[in-house]
């Protein structure tokens, strides 16, 4: 269910966005906003503005903008509900208590109790770590490197070499039995009663993004088999949407994750500062975890072992995090094996030197599919320039994929030309036997939008009403929403143009009614496109002018390219022409 939208704009109103940013954010005022640093990208110079009058916040570096209740969402990484629920707590706003069948609230009351269980033995095995039985594994994770805080910080624990402690523990603090078991934590035997799953090994917390233990995974101190033992998959741990470290990684304010394969690694890695870190949970790298992933940035660093398994694991994870749009790049770890090992022997700062010169993912594929041929014989020469020549083709952007080829033939010194042709031969055969699975995202930047000089002016207008209100009266009459043609930028002034009518001003609310993400970032960009200075009211009676001629101009010339206009859109056109004769010979009077 939704809260009613009255609600959310009332906790969206007694939420003032510069308090609110003001408490994460350092912000000073300039002007008429107050500007910081982004947190939403690194920077050194301060281009993120939160306007108090308009209830937004923007930043002209990298586009990240909305109100209030984006702020909170992007921040926390929360989602709607969550940040809603947030800012009413902190407004002292009461929220009605979402109703739930009977079905889901029995199912909602388990999860609570599996949580507790799980947390119950969380704190036993911690507890033990520092009980005389369990040196053998503090010693360990110490014998590792850890410090006393890093073991803290994630919690680390032991299970004794008992096998029903644990269980015993949990039934004395009124645990059942079946839930124990559903936890995973036990396992039931007809002769011995409930037995420990974990015994004799050090014990890892696995914790959703909220801090939450779902899991565990267990190690052996000896080169015993299994290395490793992680807890089953219960209804609350889905090994295939969740990531080891991704509690602290995801408010590590970088604008990438290093993905690992162990969850050694990631302690290491955030000892080291890394707090970036992240790994799977004992089984593949998934999709799910990839989207999860996506809900905070694009660009994932790949830090997974040198050897041959490792290798094979970041191909298929490359894949994997293009297939939901993200760009993988890949650190060499040589000569060590994994990102723990490297730490120790370089240390920090020559892994973020690695991290700097990580590999792109397509020159790292070509990289190790030329591992496959001798480049000195001409047979196998060819047939490696043959298959370069097919994974070229999965571009399917022509400019994008010039320069891949252009890239990789001075790479291998093939001829430039020689490859161009054979991708174009390829490409003409339309298919090859090759899957277009592994395409790369853009090196390039994206194209420019072509309607962008007509949005800027658009954009310069609606935040000039934004701001000053009194202009509306006089373009009014010449402007209307449908001279926006982009649908954003339609709603946002069909919404503007009827708060203006009925002489209010609420940007932020317009804000709250797109849902996605992208848009609401558009909609701040609308609300924050400001001329450069303008010296006098003349000028400035001179710069609205140009503005509004040029809205109507670009909308009409729009309208003019459509191919096979409606009647109405031709009484537009004709309409807009006699504005535009009107507006050639008017002046506008802002006094
Ligand atoms: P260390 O050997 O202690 O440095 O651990 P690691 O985290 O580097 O482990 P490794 O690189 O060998 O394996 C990577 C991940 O695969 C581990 O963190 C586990 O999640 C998982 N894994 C490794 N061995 C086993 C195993 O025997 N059983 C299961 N289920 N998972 C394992
Ligand atoms: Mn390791």
């Amino acid at each position: 269910m939704r809260y009613p939208e009255e609600l959310i704009e009332e906790v969206r109103m007694k939420n003032d966005i510069v308090d609110v940013v003001g408490s994460y954010v350092k912000i000073q005022k300039k002007g008429s906003s107050y500007f910081g640093l982004c947190p939403f990208h690194s920077e050194k110079s301060p281009s993120f503005s939160v306007s108090g009058s308009k209830q937004i916040y923007y930043c002209f570096g990298c586009g990240a903008g909305g109100n209030v209740i984006s702020f909170i969402m992007n921040y926390e990484n929360y989602n709607f509900q969550e940040a809603v629920k947030f800012l009413a707590d902190r407004a002292g706003i009461k929220l009605p208590e979402i109703e739930y069948s009977q079905e889901a609230q029995k199912k909602a009351q388990r999860k609570t109790r599996l949580l507790e269980v799980n947390l119950e033995a969380a704190k036993y095995y911690f507890y033990q770590l520092r009980q005389p039985n369990g040196k053998i594994g503090h010693d360990y994770l110490t014998g590792r490197e850890l410090t006393e805080d890093t073991i803290k910080n994630f919690g680390l624990g032991f299970a004794n070499i008992t096998s029903n402690d644990l269980s015993l523990y949990l039934k004395s603090k009124g645990f059942e039995d079946d839930l124990i078991i559903e936890a995973g934590l036990a396992t039931f035997d007809e002769k011995r009663g409930l037995q420990d799953k974990f015994w004799n090994r050090v014990m890892f917390p696995i914790q959703d993004i909220n801090h939450r233990v779902i899991g565990f995974g267990g190690r052996v101190m000896s080169d015993a088999k299994p290395k490793y033992l992680n807890s089953p998959e219960t209804p609350i741990f889905d090994k295939s949407r969740n990531l080891f470290g991704l509690n602290f990684a995801r408010t590590s304010r970088k604008n990438h994750f290093i993905l690992c394969e162990g969850y050694m690694d990631v302690i290491a890695m955030h000892q080291a500062g890394f707090t970036e870190a992240v790994a799977s949970l004992g089984t593949a790298f998934t999709s799910g975890q990839a989207s999860l992933l996506h809900r905070y940035t694009d660009n994932v660093y790949l830090a997974y072992d040198s050897d041959g398994a490792g290798t094979s694991a970041a191909l298929r994870a490359i894949g994997i995090l293009r297939d939901v749009g993200m760009t993988g790049k890949v650190i060499n770890l040589k000569p060590y094996k994994d990102p723990d090992e490297f730490i120790k022997g370089l240390g920090a700062e020559e892994f973020q030197k690695r991290i700097d010169e990580a590999e792109n993912s397509f020159f790292f594929e070509i990289r190790i599919l030329e591992g496959n041929f001798n480049l000195k014989d001409p047979d196998d020469r060819t047939k490696f320039i043959r298959e370069i020549a097919a994974k070229l083709c999965t571009f399917e952007d022509e400019i994008e994929r010039d320069n891949y080829t252009a890239a990789i033939a001075a790479k291998y010194t093939i001829s430039q030309d020689s490859l161009k042709k054979q991708v174009a031969i390829n490409a003409a055969k339309g298919t090859t036997d090759y899957k277009p699975l592994d395409r790369p995202k853009s090196l390039i930047n994206p194209k420019k939008d072509p309607d962008e000089n007509g949005k800027k002016v658009q954009r310069i207008l609606l935040t000039w009403l934004s701001e000053e209100p009194r202009i509306y009266k006089q373009i009014k009459e010449f402007i209307s929403p449908d001279d926006f043609v982009d649908d954003v930028y339609k709603e946002v002034a069909t919404k503007l143009f009827k708060d203006l009518d009925e002489g209010k001003l609420n940007p932020a609310a317009i804000v709250s009614c797109f849902e996605d993400e992208e848009q609401q970032r558009t909609v701040a960009a609308i609300f924050n496109t400001k001329l450069e200075d303008i010296d006098g009211l003349k000028e400035k009676e001179k710069a609205l002018h140009d503005i509004v001629l040029a809205v109507k101009k670009s909308a009409n010339e729009a309208l003019n390219a459509k191919p096979d206009p409606t009647v109405e859109e031709i009484m537009k056109a004709l309409e807009d022409k006699k504005a535009l004769q009107k507006l050639s010979s008017i002046t506008f009077h802002l006094e």
